[in-house]
């Protein structure tokens, strides 16, 4: 069993990253963070973990300062999570994605397989990458992806992912870097950006704004609470045969439009309004370019071969949700005023 002491996490100001870190933070590690803290990158989502963790606020393309960070630090690991993590984001402009996912990707191993070659004990370093189900395509009304489904991405977003994860093989399989790669579900819970579904329609049930539903609200997601993301990252470093792949998941698979339901009727017994009562500013907007139909993972290898299973049951970690961005609308305040907005206002009127 690896048993590393010093760590660096990219992207650890985002909503994975974050809870990645508080995790590592309250298990005694030393953890640097590598965030260019881009419009998804928030510092209060540490709050948690402050004076516990060391913060370089850097672009993981830069190679300098990538080489820099693995020289001065010398982790004997890194969980890399930076990326480009919005669809939608990644339809109206897909060179973000390709820079950060592809070339970010491409240059942190880089400056990883440097650092790595100067090591006495070249077993002990790991790079795990944290990749999606998105890699994987869509699926029909049955079945489930595995490790061995083949790749077939739709989205600039699931299309940049998928090149990472084979640049991440590649270091492996070239230059025998030990690596790890992790393709998880839909994540929910604190801290998540107030763009993806969740925690914008909690946000909008709360200012009784419309929900846009995309198309007839029928496609399916298989959601996992982030924590117990957080904590299956951390077992697979900690057991994972290298260069072995794992999915990360639930067995938790929902319709859109009845997660919608359920987040609509918590919030309203929450905030004491009738329960339902908002079910009215569902509104059908045109459906996502390329929308995958279906997301379903099958976990089996993660629970089998290294104990791991989801701590939540999805009705308690909607409710928790929930309550915690009714608890923290200063949180969501700071990050939905100002520039998002504005995006935001402008995506919504082009649908
Ligand atoms: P997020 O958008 O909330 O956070 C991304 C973080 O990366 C931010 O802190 C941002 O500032 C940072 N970042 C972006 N570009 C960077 C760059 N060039 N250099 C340095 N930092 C940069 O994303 P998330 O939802 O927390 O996802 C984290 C990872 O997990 C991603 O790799 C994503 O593909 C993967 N993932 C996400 C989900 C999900 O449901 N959200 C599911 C499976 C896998
Ligand atoms: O499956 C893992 C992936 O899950 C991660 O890799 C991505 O980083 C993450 O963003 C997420 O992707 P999705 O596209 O599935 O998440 P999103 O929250 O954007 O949308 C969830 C579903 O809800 C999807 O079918 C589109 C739909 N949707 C989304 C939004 C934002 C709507 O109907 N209306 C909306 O306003």
């Amino acid at each position: 069993m690896r048993n590393s002491r010093r760590c660096i996490v990219t992207g650890g100001c985002g909503f994975i990253g974050s809870a990645l870190v508080r995790h590592l933070c309250r298990e005694g590690r030393e953890v640097l963070v590598v965030d260019k803290l881009t419009y998804a990158g928030n510092v209060e989502s540490l709050k948690e973990a402050e004076g516990k963790y060391t913060l370089l606020v850097k672009d993981i393309c830069d190679q300098e300062a990538m080489d820099s960070a693995f020289a001065e630090f010398r982790p004997d690991t890194i969980f890399h999570l930076a990326a480009e993590s919005h669809v939608d984001r990644s339809i109206d402009g897909p060179g973000e994605f390709v820079r950060t996912n592809v070339v970010g990707t491409a240059t942190l191993l880089q400056s990883a397989l440097k650092y790595w070659k100067t090591l006495p004990d070249r077993d002990a370093f790991v790079f795990q990458h944290i990749s999606t189900d998105e890699v994987y395509g869509t699926l029909g009304d049955t079945g489930f992806f595995t490790e061995k489904t083949p790749y077939s991405p739709h989205s600039p977003y699931s299309a940049s992912k998928a090149s990472s994860d084979h640049l991440v093989r590649a270091w492996r399989d070239t230059y025998g870097m030990p690596t790890l790669i992790t393709n998880c579900s839909n994540n929910y819970g604190p801290y998540q950006f107030p763009e993806k579904l969740i925690p914008l329609f909690i946000n909008n049930i709360r200012h009784r704004k419309p929900l846009p539903v995309y198309g007839k609200g029928e496609n399916v997601r298989d959601w996992l609470f982030v924590e117990d993301h957080a904590r299956a990252i951390d077992i697979i470093y900690h057991k994972g045969v290298v260069a072995e792949t794992y999915n990360i998941g639930g067995f938790n698979e929902w319709k859109n439009i009845d997660i919608i339901k359920t987040v609509i009727k918590t919030v309203d017994r929450l905030l004491g309004r009738p329960e339902g009562a908002d079910l009215d500013l569902i509104t059908y907007v045109t459906d996502r370019a390329g929308h995958d139909m279906r997301y379903a993972i099958d976990s089996t290898k993660l629970q089998r071969e290294l104990g791991w299973e989801p701590s939540l049951q999805f009705e308690e970690g909607i409710e928790r949700t929930v309550r915690w961005y009714l608890d923290n609308q200063e949180w969501l305040d700071n990050i939905t005023s100002g520039e998002y907005e504005k995006y935001y206002e402008d995506m919504y009127k082009n649908r």
